[in-house]
């Protein structure tokens, strides 16, 4: 079984969740009397200070310190939301208070045979130290508070927690208040005790006190445990300084924003981490942590081949139904390189969209562009290469094809032989699927010139495609069966798409679209031949239009219909054409 990083860090904080909790109880019970302490102390001794015990609260005490110090190496930048901070801050500042008092009580008690009783932890924070008992109130509350953000960020991201989150919260408040009071008590109950003749002497010598060698002791190991903690910060520092200068000499990542937007980061950030840095605002409800996908971003063209998703992140993306192409920022790291990206969720995602599937995941009818491509005469070619050739050649194909598709913010639904077929606006609507489709269009064009430039030894003759392009209502869903399930469509209008593909042939022309995907895009198509055509199983006749190349399709149009769109459209954008601007 493999056990994560993130496991490690989280079952040890709840471990040392559960100690403190048992702890604060304990102290509660000071709201009945000072015996009853006693009492409970013996039974959480039981169960804390035996060798499993002993094993396995320091063993979470260490992880827990250690895989914090990772956590701050780790993250690429400091900048965090709020709750993060103060979760880091308070986490930071408990070691140095603790290591007090586990050297004034549990090693005390194990080195030289202190009693460390309640009389005895009272007595000196009432009696003879009490700036140690405002320490000790200081670190109880930051323990608390510190645990209590961990489990609601962790909590939070599970259906039922809603449901039991205010008993939980009233829960938070009431345990810390109990110990303190039940603490105050017992503080009172010592100085009614002081009072009596002898009472001191007497419980000063049952507890074993005074006892010199446990004070120097307990002097001299906390000067020694804050050099190791201070160490360890600043190790941890360090090394972030000199990852970041080595970064820097590595060279930058470029991510390319919708807008564009333009961030150089060093090698080795998350996504996320970069959005913060150029605060872009990107939706990130788990912080970063990898569990709750609304910081999903889409992938764009990519000058740098991505590292793999990690099992937790496969599993994430699963779970939300994410189709390829879409990755969790907070856990790509991309290489140096341009990288193109599109945030799929609005900054202001809660955690209910952590749970949600897209609803047409399920099945439904949505207006959408459906394009179809095919590879002209390809046959011919196939018959006269080598299977070597043939598969080399498509693959080269697949990808520049691939990429147009997913740069412009379509959805790759199959490829069919030598055959595509793509989808637009399943979440950006239907006039948005429409600018897409035709970008798509054209960068497809753009890809099959530069293709044909590089094979242009293996051809012998360029390759041609035919592209289709239609757009209204059809039926959106998952589709198939086991591993063979995708997002796909079905209807009148795929159908409709295809057929104008195959009638790029008859037309000898590489574009055939319907008039109304440029009405719907608000795009200027009267440059290009119109005619009237019919189609199989249409009762009525279609206005398309035809391009000798997709390259007609004015570009100026495309891009200053969807700056405008940008502008008028506070929601998320999910595609992008392709941006060659910079
Ligand atoms: S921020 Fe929650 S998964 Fe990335």
């Amino acid at each position: 079984m493999k056990i994560s990083i993130r496991a490690v860090r989280l079952w040890s904080g709840v471990i040392l969740f559960v100690y403190v909790s048992m702890h604060l109880l304990n102290h509660a019970l000071g709201l009945v009397s000072l015996s009853a302490m006693e009492g409970g102390r013996v039974w959480f001794l039981a169960v804390w200070r035996n060798p499993v015990g002993t094993g396995v609260l320091y063993g979470s005490l260490s992880a827990h310190i250690l895989l914090t110090m990772w956590s701050l190496f780790s993250r690429r930048s400091l900048r965090m939301h709020r709750w993060e901070v103060s979760q880091l801050v308070l986490g930071l500042l408990i070691p140095p208070i603790l290591v007090n008092h586990i050297l004034g009580t549990r090693l005390v008690s194990e080195l030289f045979g202190v009693v460390d009783n309640y009389h005895y932890i009272m007595l000196i924070f009432t009696h003879f130290a009490p700036s140690v008992g405002a320490q000790q109130i200081a670190i109880l509350i930051f323990a608390w508070v510190h645990g209590c953000i961990g489990i609601h960020f962790w909590l939070r991201l599970k259906p039922w927690y809603a449901a039991v989150r205010m008993w939980l919260f009233a829960g938070a408040l009431l345990i810390p208040v109990f110990a303190l009071l039940g603490f105050s008590q017992a503080a009172h109950e010592i100085q009614v005790l002081l009072k009596q003749p002898g009472w001191l002497q007497a419980t000063m010598a049952s507890i074993r006190l005074p006892n010199p060698a446990a004070v120097a002791f307990v002097e001299n190991g906390k000067i020694v445990a804050w050099l190791i903690l201070f160490g360890l910060l600043a190790t941890t520092f360090g090394a972030r300084f000199v990852r970041s200068w080595l970064m820097r000499r590595k060279g930058l990542v470029r991510l390319v924003y919708p807008g564009p937007q333009i961030v150089d980061v060093t090698r080795g950030l998350s996504v996320l981490e970069a959005s913060r840095i150029a605060g872009i605002p990107h939706a990130s409800v788990c912080g970063g942590r990898g569990r709750c996908s609304t910081c999903r971003i889409r992938i764009g063209e990519s000058e740098v081949a991505l590292p793999e998703a990690n099992e937790d992140e496969r599993k994430v993306l699963a779970r939300v139904g994410a189709p390829p192409g879409v990755r969790l920022a907070c856990q790509l790291r991309p290489e140096p390189g341009r990288l193109q990206i599109t945030p799929l969720l609005p900054p202001t995602a809660t955690v209910r969209d952590a749970f949600n599937r897209p609803a047409y995941l399920q099945g439904r009818e949505e207006e959408i562009a459906v394009l179809f491509a095919d590879l002209r005469s390809f046959t011919n070619f196939s018959e006269k290469k080598l299977p070597f050739d043939v598969v080399f050649v498509l693959n080269r194909y697949f990808s520049a094809m691939g990429t147009a598709v997913v740069s412009a913010g379509g959805h790759l639904d199959k490829f069919i032989g030598d055959g595509v077929m793509a989808l637009f606006g399943i979440d950006s609507g239907r006039q948005q699927g429409c600018r897409e489709a035709l970008s798509a269009a054209r960068a497809m064009s753009e890809g099959l010139e530069e293709l044909n430039r590089s094979l242009e030894n293996d051809l012998d003759e360029p390759l041609r495609i035919g592209i289709g392009i239609h757009a209204g209502p059809a039926i959106v869903g998952e589709m198939g069966y086991g591993q063979a399930t995708n997002l796909t469509a079905i209807g009148d209008t795929v159908n409709t798409a295809s057929r104008l593909e195959t009638m790029t042939k008859e037309f000898g022309v590489e574009l055939v679209v319907s008039e109304i995907v440029g009405d719907y895009a608000e795009i200027d198509l009267t440059g290009l031949r119109s005619e009237e055509v019919s189609i199989r199983g249409r009762e009525q006749p279609l206005k398309v239009r035809f391009a000798e190349t997709a390259l007609e399709i004015p570009v100026t149009g495309i891009r200053a219909k969807r700056r405008r769109a940008k502008r008028s459209d506070n929601s998320v954008a999910t595609s992008e054409i392709p941006a060659k601007s910079k």
